[in-house]
């Protein structure tokens, strides 16, 4: 397939008087996961429905494997998989039930639809419970039948709302393993997430969204890199040690965090120069370190400065 298997521009929706999105843009070239991550509220779930031809733009257009969702939304269904909040498996209907009757209503003949049926049972390790009421269901199951249910189709591009919410973290690992599979083999997946450590694990590249709009984006590492929050954590001998090297940090103009348990003290790294800095200050009072460790900044470092400046672009 030629072009971008999904583009968004200028994307807005907004409900009387609430404005959900806000001039999205976004590209995905080929396969490989994208994570839109942000809070409660930020708009996640109306950007999928709008991709998955569930709820029409109020501005702005967004295409997927080629078609327009507003005009030509069966073209787009045929090639999506969609599960999450607001997706429903009927509870009453056992796996098996529920991803029969899914692959015959997208067209399958009845003995097409058992084997298919058959196959993601297998592959999402249901075969005990297939023949269950979901109802019956653990939380981890009933979010792999979820899974299934969107894969019945075989499609190219998944969309996951919210996959591993409120999963225990077993269940959530198991889900983490399905999709980077998928994405292995070539399904694009688009998914949501209030998980920076779930953008992180799975995502090639990741939109951050905030009221609305794009706040930031790009790889995990191009998000960590371009925050550049650094730091270092100091041991020392004992707990006046420390101390010392706290208070002499932060008349330095520097923002030790002190942990006194530990006897470590923690500091942010904003330049190059900065590391040195401190072993010299350290040094010219002979106050001499332990162990010393420096940390690369991670999505929560991120996420909290933009939270932070306000959603503004770093
Ligand atoms: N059907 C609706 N009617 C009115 N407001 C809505 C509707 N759906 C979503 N919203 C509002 O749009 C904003 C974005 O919601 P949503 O896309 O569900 O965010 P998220 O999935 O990130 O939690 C929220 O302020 C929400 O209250
Ligand atoms: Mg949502």
């Amino acid at each position: 397939m030629e072009g971008p298997r999904i583009e968004v521009i200028g994307l807005g929706k907004s409900y009387a008087g609430v404005t959900a999105l806000d001039g999205v843009n976004l590209r995905l070239g080929g396969g490989g996961v994208l994570a839109v991550l942000g809070h409660n509220g930020a708009g996640k779930t109306t950007l999928l429905d709008i991709l998955s031809t569930r709820t029409l733009p109020s501005t702005g257009t967004a295409t997927v494997c080629g078609y327009d969702v507003v005009r030509k939304p069966r073209s787009v269904r045929r090639r999506v998989g969609v599960t999450g909040q607001s997706v429903a498996v009927d509870d009453t209907l056992s796996a098996r039930g529920n991803l029969v009757l899914i692959a015959r209503l997208l067209g399958a003949r009845p003995a097409a639809a058992r084997a298919r049926a058959g196959e993601l049972i297998d592959t999402f390790d249901l075969a005990d419970a297939a023949d269950r009421p979901a109802r019956t269901y653990s939380g981890g199951m009933r979010r792999r039948l979820d899974l299934a249910a969107g894969l019945v189709g075989d499609p190219d591009v998944l969309f996951l709302d919210e996959p591993t919410t409120g999963l225990d973290p077993v269940s959530r690992n198991g889900l983490w393993e399905i999709v980077g599979r998928l994405a292995e083999n070539g399904t694009t997946v688009l998914l949501s997430t209030q998980y920076l450590e779930e953008a992180d694990r799975l995502a090639d590249e990741i939109v951050v969204l905030g009221m609305g709009r794009v706040v930031a984006s790009g790889t995990p590492d191009q998000l960590k890199a371009g925050i550049g929050r650094r730091t270092v954590t100091m041991s020392f001998a004992d707990a006046d040690t420390a101390r010392d090297a706290a208070f002499v940090l932060n008349n330095s103009g520097m923002e030790p965090l002190h942990d006194q348990a530990n006897r470590t003290v923690t500091a942010p790294l904003h330049a190059a120069g900065d590391l040195a800095d401190f072993i010299r200050s350290l040094d010219r009072l002979e106050i001499g370190i332990g162990e010393l460790t420096v940390a690369e900044p991670t999505l929560d470092d991120v996420y909290l400065a933009l939270h932070r400046t306000g959603w503004r672009t770093p």
